[in-house]
Order: structure tokens, then sequence, then C-alpha cells
């Protein structure tokens, strides 16, 4: 996508180095930077500078084909594996691209390896491309058929980031949105801001205003209000990890948002690439959810003038609990968008689903 008329994508690899814009920064800092050393990835993932489901698989496979390079013994790739596998627990993208690495490389010389490994970490990259355009098209067809009854602006809530910034490019959730843009079908959208990291009020208003879509930053709590006064036409959110049976985990407040929904006969649907269905899981209860830091909570980070700068809201010794993620039952849920097609959040449906080419 776009950034100052200038074509972007998250992570890539250039002159044999691999640059990603750091998220961190963003909206108020546009910065590039190269990761250098499996630190670096590892750090880069922890901190956030990269995220999005699909964006952390993206990211780890880089980094495992780097250290793949510089060491391609059977050992190394295993514990290179473990420690980037326990980055972040919830996104299954992280373990499904590291698998797609060494379940191949694996099989072959050492001597082959690096370059192998870096041949499947670029074909991760590019397909996460083809995939989210896809979902595009795909949730491009529900955004119209909304249109087609309602004849007038469509508004649509999301939660957290599933843009571009999640993924490689064009995103899981606002693809159908830039779609429906681009066919002149007018959209506005409702951003959660999704504390505590702010994802929606930091990067989804950011892409939004790039691509000049109409948008409006909510607080978290303001969904239901707006569901129940008739204010949102569809809800629509990325996924981190989807079960085979259909149930989605996202987002912390992702639930709430599907159960208000629900409640106001809102469709409510969820945009993902098939990378993310965890196909053993079947129990919502065996999903790991990721808890990070308390002073995630606690810190805010402001910009005052043109510094950015960080305060404490409440006292950091204050106890908190910090769950990243949660699931949304999939009887909350309309459809699933995935590159293969769209379909309802039903076992059978979805394994007809994956086996589509
Ligand atoms: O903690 P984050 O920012 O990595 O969480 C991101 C999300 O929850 C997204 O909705 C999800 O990864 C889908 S991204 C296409």
């Amino acid at each position: 996508m776009k950034v100052n008329k200038k074509d972007y994508s998250t992570i890539w690899f250039e002159n044999n180095k691999i640059k990603i814009i750091d998220q961190t920064k963003l909206p108020f800092k546009f910065e590039i930077k190269e990761l250098k050393s499996l630190q670096s990835f590892v750090s880069a993932i922890k901190k956030m500078e990269v995220r999005g489901a699909p964006l952390i698989g993206v990211t780890a496979a880089y980094g495992l084909a780097f250290e793949i390079l510089r060491e391609p013994s059977r050992s190394n790739i295993f514990k290179t594996y473990k420690k980037l596998f326990n980055c972040r627990p919830t996104a299954i993208n992280l373990r499904w691209a590291l698998d797609e690495v060494i379940n191949t490389v694996l099989k072959i010389p050492p001597k082959k390896r690096g370059k192998e490994s870096l041949k499947i970490a670029n074909k991760i990259r590019n397909d996460d491309i083809k995939s989210c355009k896809q979902i595009g098209k795909n949730g491009l067809e529900i955004i119209q058929n909304i249109y087609k009854k309602k004849k007038r602006c469509i508004n649509i809530l999301t939660h957290c980031n599933a843009g571009w910034l999640a993924t490689v490019d064009w995103g899981t959730a606002l693809a159908p949105i830039f779609f429906a843009k681009r066919k002149k079908i007018p959209i506005h959208i409702w951003v959660d801001e999704t504390r505590p990291r702010n994802q929606g009020a930091l990067l989804t208003s950011w892409e939004l205003k790039n691509e000049n879509i109409p948008h409006t930053v909510i607080v978290d709590n303001a969904g239901g209000h707006l569901m129940q006064n008739k204010e949102v036409d569809m809800c629509l959110v990325g996924s981190d990890r989807t079960t085979i049976s259909g149930n989605v985990c996202n987002k912390i407040g992702t639930y709430l948002k599907a159960v208000v929904a629900y409640e106001n006969k809102i469709p409510f649907f969820v945009a993902l690439p098939t990378s993310t269905i965890d196909k053993k899981i079947k129990k919502i209860s065996d999903i790991p959810i990721e808890i990070r830091d308390g002073s995630e909570l606690s810190k805010v980070n402001l910009k005052i003038k043109n510094k950015l700068l960080s305060a404490n809201i409440f006292e950091k010794e204050t106890p908190t609990l910090n769950p990243a993620f949660d699931v949304t039952p999939k009887k909350f849920i309309t459809k699933l968008i995935t590159e293969k097609g769209i379909c309802d959040p039903k076992e059978e449906k979805i394994k007809r689903l994956l086996r589509n080419r």
C-alpha cells in the first residue's frame, strides 16, 4: 500500500537485507529498520515492531532462514525454531511458517539449507500478499451486497489492526474495505481504539487516512451503544487463530463485540488467510492466550509538541492482568472470509473450503 505516494510492504528482502517498518513508532514516525541478527528478529516480534498473525509468521520464517544461512546444523535449526516459536504464543501463523521452513530444509543436506530456507520465506511472504488480495476481493462481495440492500453509506466496525500492517500487504479485515473504496462504495469505518496497545487508534486509523477512507476512532466500550442505535451495518475483524470447528481467537475485546452484534442482529465477519486455521485444536480452552506485561496498561506513549514521551496513567505497582486475545465462539460469527472463499464457521464447511485449490 502507499505511504506518501510510495508503495510499501511491511517486510521485504533487498540486497541481502531484511527490512521492516517499525510499527511501534507509527503513526508519529515512519521508520524502516533492518533486522540484522536472530536477536533482532526475536525482539521485533516480542516488542511488536512487527505484529499481526500473518506478519509474525513471515518475520519468523525470515528469522529462521537468516539463522540457517549462518549455521545450517540440525541442532541450530531446532534451537532457533524454539526461540522464535516462543516469541508470541497465540498467532498460529508463527508455528505454521516455521514448520513450512523446517519440514523442507531438514530433508536436504546442510549446504543447501540456507538458500532453500530463504526461498521458502520469500514464498510465504509473496503468498501472503496474494491471499490477502483475494480475501479483499471475496470480502468485497459481502460489502457490495449489503450496499445493494441499504443503498446508503455502509458503517463497518473493526477491532484492532487487521490491515496491511498486520500482514505483508493489503491486510485481512481491511482488504475488503480497501477494495470497496476502489469500487466507490460509500463506506465509513468505526475504529475501536483497542486498548491497551491502541492498534486501532494508532495503526488502523493511519492506514485508513492514507487511503482517504472516512473513519472515526471510538473507545472500545462505545461499540455496544452504536450497534444498539443502528449505527453499525456490519463488523469485520481479523483472526490470530481459527479452530477447524470455526471458533475465532482474535485481539482481546473481539468477543464482546461479537456478542453485542449477535444480540442486535448485526452480521459479524472474520477475514483470515487459511494459514490461520488450526487443524489440531478443537476445544476453545486449548488455545494458548498470550498474557502480556501489565506495564502496557499503565504506560502510555504521548506526543508532546514534536517529542515522543511516555507516561504512567496509574501507579505502575497496581496489580494488573493483560490477556492479549480472546475467543469468539462460532455461534456469534456470520461468515469466515478466506482467500479460498467465504464459508460458515462450521467444521465440515471449513474442511471442504481447505480442499479448494
Ligand atoms: O497483538 P497484535 O497487534 O499482533 O494483534 C493483532 C490482531 O489481533 C489481528 O486482528 C490479527 O492478528 C489478525 S491480523 C490480519
